[in-house]
């Protein structure tokens, strides 16, 4: 089959003789996808900042399919179904996913104290295969999967296994009360539904930080908010200080992770790997919101220590939050607001990309040419 092979930093082919997987375990499901994401995550792999991400493995964790196999126990989906599949890989019946905490399984990546399992996403979080390719394995395949209702566009469902859920689970997370101001950090397609979101859970006022001037443009139509170029800004913190008449945000979100630009000190300790990384979405967050303020973060950051003002975070008694969102819990609501109207995310599907042409659809997301916002592989043998 066609499938993505991650060749090391800045490097993925397409090969066409990847082995079609197969069930190795009663719960497994195959999976025939006809919609596969890249993601802000992805470009963290394709950089190659994730720990124990290995030459050959195929990415993806955005994607919906058809199946076209069960394992003898699977009972919840069967054969022909159209299922979206979470980018989180939950087991079900362990104590985190029996509280609807599927993004921090127990089972699904069981050499782990961290993360749970997470499909094509290097063998940190389980070393399990992902969707940038013509079929997946989908391990416990009657929990996770879900049924795409007839009414709901594939592109739609395809957004619903990780940046709709995710935006509006990092809203959730910042516990917004009716008339908040909520600052959000990053305006890529987390941020976008983070902003959006926000709205829905009562805030009084949304504002937008990136550098990108298309996505800045977008989030405004998109999530009618304000939005702000932090590069024509000295200094950001200042800047919402202002804006909120010297109170600080109400609530802020990071949706920009380890890869974040800004503060040069950041950038250089992070690419030197004295840190994880680059922390400035989150400083910026942690000293822009108000005092008793709630952080809330969802931008993806390695296992390795940052420079965060965790003095702040004492000193100014933050609730400081992040997770992995827990896809399967927000779908039956979001598909709710899809159906009323209020969420429309295929909108921000700006590239259809033939998925043999999956390393040029990475270089342009990750360098955001083209007015870039989320990229969709369509594979060879899907014409719908
Ligand atoms: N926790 C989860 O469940 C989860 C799920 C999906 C994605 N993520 C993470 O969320 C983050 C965003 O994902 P995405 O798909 O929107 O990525 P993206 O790369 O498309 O967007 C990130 C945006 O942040 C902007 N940015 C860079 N530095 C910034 C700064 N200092 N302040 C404000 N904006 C800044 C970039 O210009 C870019 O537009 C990534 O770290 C991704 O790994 C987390
Ligand atoms: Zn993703
Ligand atoms: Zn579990």
């Amino acid at each position: 089959m066609l499938g993505l092979n991650y060749r090391g930093p800045y490097r993925v082919r397409m090969d066409r003789d990847r082995p079609i997987p197969e069930i190795q375990h009663p719960n497994d499901a195959i999976v025939q996808v006809v919609r596969s994401c890249i993601c802000g995550s992805d470009v963290h792999l394709y950089h190659g900042l994730v720990p124990d991400t290995r030459v050959g493995t195929t990415f993806g964790h955005e994607f919906v399919g058809m199946v076209v196999e069960t394992g003898p126990t699977v009972q919840n989906i069967k054969v022909g179904d159209m299922v979206l599949v979470p980018f989180n890989i939950g087991c079900g019946s362990c104590e985190y996913c029996k509280e609807g905490l599927y993004g921090n399984c127990n089972e699904s990546n069981a050499m782990s104290t961290t993360s749970g399992g997470i499909f094509g996403y290097s063998h940190t979080t389980g070393g399990f295969d992902g969707g940038q390719a013509e079929f997946v394995r989908v391990p416990f395949a009657d929990v996770g999967p879900y049924i795409v209702p007839p009414d709901i566009d594939l592109d739609d469902a395809v957004l619903l296994t990780d940046v709709v859920p995710t935006g509006y689970q990092a809203a959730e997370m910042g516990d917004i009360r009716t008339g908040d101001t909520v600052v959000v950090f990053g305006a890529g397609p987390v941020g976008i539904f983070a902003a959006k979101s926000a709205w829905l859970l009562g805030a009084g006022r949304v504002i937008v930080f990136d550098k990108e001037e298309y996505r800045l443009d977008f989030v405004r139509k998109y999530a009618q908010c304000e939005a702000y170029n932090f590069e024509a800004i000295d200094d950001v913190v200042w800047f919402i200080k202002k804006l909120t008449d010297w109170k600080g945000a109400d609530v802020c979100i990071e949706a920009v992770g380890c890869e974040a630009v800004g503060r040069a000190e950041q950038t250089i300790t992070g690419r030197l790997k004295l840190q994880g990384g680059s922390a400035t979405a989150m400083v910026w967050a942690m000293n822009s919101v108000k005092r008793g303020g709630n952080v809330s973060v969802v931008g993806v950051y390695g296992p390795t220590g940052n420079l965060v003002p965790v003095g702040n975070m004492v000193n100014k008694g933050l609730t400081l939050r992040g997770n992995q969102a827990s896809v399967k819990r927000h779908i039956p609501h979001l598909i709710e607001h899809i159906r009323a109207g209020r969420l429309n995310p295929k909108e921000i599907i700006t590239h259809r990309v033939p998925m043999e042409e999956a390393a040029e659809a990475y270089h342009l997301f990750s360098n955001r040419l083209d007015g870039c916002i989320k990229a969709v592989l369509i594979p060879p043998s899907i014409s719908y």
